[in-house]
């Protein structure tokens, strides 16, 4: 049978042509085969006014020749809705573009990784001890990873580990490319970084311009005139009995000039005299310097510490420096405070050599979350335009944010009013939409804990972790570590050695881990390099773990929350209230009808607060976590807000007026977004 016959029978010439015997050639004169005389309609379609004819009377029907098909496609009942649904899908194809581009223009910046997380620093000789030589090592972090983890912190920064004869333990480097066999090989740093890498966490390292070490490669050069190594430090003629060639001091005191019999000239070390001043106006250091941060950024580094950068230039006339007091004989000018150091810091150029590292970090910023951070230390106490000035300008980039040491004045005087003082000398003077940031403790200071005492602990940690920025966190002060007593003859610290009072010791005593031997710092030894401070039975990490009143639980409660909560981390901040004790603030975002009241007691008694006149303020307020735990979940009337010395509430309350339209003057945004509720997203505003 042939499959001619399988065609479906609809008249002659009206067959499916997906029935059509493939076989089949066709005799030439097939009347199927159209005629190329004959008429063409309008669209194209050649009819053979009989078949047309007989096409009228069949309905549409699945598998229909393209006759039939384009027969009745022409007509309106057909034409008109294919033409609405073409351009509907146009329309709608459109829209959805422009919608795409808007969202994308409207969105606010992402908060990149340093924004997001606290900054934790590590002091690598006194975190871990994984050998048992009594000093802690890269092994020995990485040993200790969880315990980031379980905090939320993501972003470490680990004091310097390079090369080093540990003169100033580290901050002086023999080698900027080698890792210091007391902490471990450059294989542990690799497998660190790849660790950290893996669970998501940042690594940011310290980078120490301004000197190396006299042990340093290229001092030596240097100091035997070597002609490429001969300016790579600063060096002047002067007298040998008496090496003054002006009256410059050192940070750690006493003249800042050694002078170095091998050369017969003087150095300039503004720090130890183990740690030269390298010469930034030689443009092979600077070359060299580029190599350095380049080395790093090329292992994976996340970000660097900027160390000391305020020191990097000097000026090149070697000028006396002006005396504070005018009448102090010169001779008794040793202290660093006894001089202003027109000569020494800040110089112009200085902000040039840092953009130069900034554009070198951004060319390794690219790839999607490899965000290389900056952060600079410099310390210039009143005069808090210059540390501003590390900013950059909307132009041209320099750090994310410089350091924010002005809370270490806090424990000065513990009170509401001072507290806000120094919160709001950063607010006010940070240049527009730039990022904030808040330091309470570093391996130069006293421990806030005992600076300020043990009361105020709980407190301060609140403060960080409810503030807008980024706040920073030394090795156990989230479980609330004290200082160590170190006698005479225990100080370890070359600044201490210079001024006991001085020394830096008692703030980097071992981390108390556990109860266990030596803190669960080591277990191999009994050595640590400096003691162990004795309260670490009771203040340690395992114990602190098992009791959710603790310093430690109380941290991770309030870091786990400034991530999950938009409000926290990016919304409004504004003063709601300031005395000799309180200091309290407001966090809301516009679009989201909750929001977070601070009150923090920095005073030294139990007091009531009102807060009645606040109207946006609901009259109950319940409190989500109070540093005493009792009164976790309370109701409390607005106008009778209790606390005692030393405590603070972060109190959550839904309210449908936002505090910040009417109040602008006592409210800061970093970058304004607002919350849609509707399509649940963040936008411009
Ligand atoms: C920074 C460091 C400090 C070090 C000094 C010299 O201030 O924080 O520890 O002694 O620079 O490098
Ligand atoms: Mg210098």
């Amino acid at each position: 049978m042939s499959r001619r016959t399988d065609t479906m029978e609809l008249g002659a010439c009206t067959k499916n042509p997906g029935f059509q015997d493939v076989e089949d050639d066709g005799p030439p004169s097939d009347p199927c085969r159209p005629d190329p005389a004959d008429k063409q309609d309008s669209i194209g379609v050649r009819l053979d006014p009989d078949a047309a004819e007989e096409y009228t009377q069949i309905k549409p029907y699945a598998g229909m020749p393209k006759e039939v098909l384009l027969l009745y496609s022409t007509q309106a009942r057909y034409r008109v809705p294919r033409e609405i649904l073409f351009w509907l899908i146009v329309a709608c194809t459109l829209v959805l573009v422009a919608l795409t581009i808007t969202v994308i223009a409207l969105s606010p910046r992402c908060l990149s990784w340093w924004q997001i997380s606290p900054v934790y620093q590590v002091y690598p000789r006194s975190f871990k001890d994984s050998d048992g030589d009594g000093v802690g090592d890269l092994k020995g972090i990485q040993e200790q990873l969880d315990h980031f983890q379980y905090l939320n912190i993501k972003s470490v920064w680990i004091s310097p580990f390079y090369r080093s004869p540990m003169k100033d333990f580290g901050y002086d480097v023999e080698d900027f490319m080698d890792i210091d066999p007391l902490f471990g090989t450059m294989h542990d740093f690799e497998n660190l970084l790849a660790e950290m890498h893996q669970r998501g966490m940042k690594m940011i390292m310290d980078f120490i311009p301004n000197h190396t070490s006299d042990q340093h490669r290229w001092f030596n050069l240097s100091r035997t005139g070597h002609p490429q190594y001969k300016d790579y430090y600063i060096w002047t003629d002067c007298n040998a009995s008496d090496p003054k060639p002006n009256n410059w001091v050192s940070v750690f005191g006493n003249s800042s000039w050694t002078y170095d019999d091998v050369r017969g000239q003087c150095y300039l070390h503004q720090f130890l005299k183990e740690q030269p001043d390298l010469n930034f106006r030689n443009p092979n250091v600077r070359e060299e310097m580029m190599d350095v941060i380049r080395f790093w950024l090329e292992k994976g580094v996340d970000g660097f510490r900027m160390d000391a950068v305020k020191h990097i230039l000097e000026a090149a006339h070697l000028r006396d420096e002006p005396q504070v007091d005018p009448k102090k004989p010169p001779e008794s000018i040793t202290s660093e405070w006894d001089l202003y150091h027109d000569y020494t810091t800040s110089q112009l150029g200085l902000h040039d050599l840092l953009r130069e590292w900034r554009a070198a970090m951004d060319v390794y910023s690219r790839e999607p979350g490899r965000y290389r951070f900056m952060v600079t230390e410099s310390y210039d106490y009143q005069e808090i335009e210059k540390t501003m000035m590390y900013y950059g300008t909307p132009q041209v980039k320099e750090s994310d944010f410089p350091f924010n040491f002005y809370l270490l004045d806090l424990p000065q005087n513990t009170s509401g009013l001072w507290v806000k003082h120094l919160v709001h000398l950063w607010i006010a003077n940070m240049p527009k939409g730039r990022w904030p940031n808040w330091v309470v403790g570093n391996h130069d200071r006293p421990r806030i804990g005992s600076s300020a005492g043990p009361t105020y602990v709980r407190v301060i940690n609140m403060l960080l972790l409810t503030l807008p920025g980024t706040p920073t966190t030394y090795y156990g002060e989230e479980i609330g570590m004290e200082n160590i007593n170190v006698t005479q003859s225990q100080i370890q610290d070359p600044a201490g050695k210079y001024n006991a009072s001085a020394s830096r010791d008692p703030q980097r005593s071992p981390m108390q881990w556990s109860e266990d031997i030596n803190a669960g710092f080591n277990s191999k030894t009994n050595i640590t390099w400096l003691p162990l401070h004795p309260d670490y039975k009771t203040v340690n990490v395992e114990i602190q773990k098992k009791d959710e009143s603790s310093v430690l639980a109380q941290y991770r409660y309030l870091n786990t929350l400034r991530e999950s909560e938009l409000i926290l981390q990016r919304g409004w901040f504004c003063y709601i209230h300031a005395d000799a004790s309180i200091f309290s603030y407001l966090r809301e975002m516009d679009g989201l009808n909750k929001a977070f009241l601070v009150v923090l007691n920095f005073g030294q008694d139990s007091v009531i607060t009102d807060l009645s006149s606040v109207q946006e303020l609901p009259d109950q307020l319940k409190v989500v976590m109070s540093t005493n735990q009792i009164n976790n979940g309370k109701i409390l009337q607005k106008s009778r807000i209790q606390t005692e010395a030393g405590e603070g509430l972060l109190i959550q309350f839904h309210t449908n007026t936002r505090f910040n339209p009417i109040h602008s003057e006592q409210c800061y945004i970093s970058e304004k977004a607002c919350y849609l509720g509707v399509m649940d997203i963040l936008y411009k505003c």
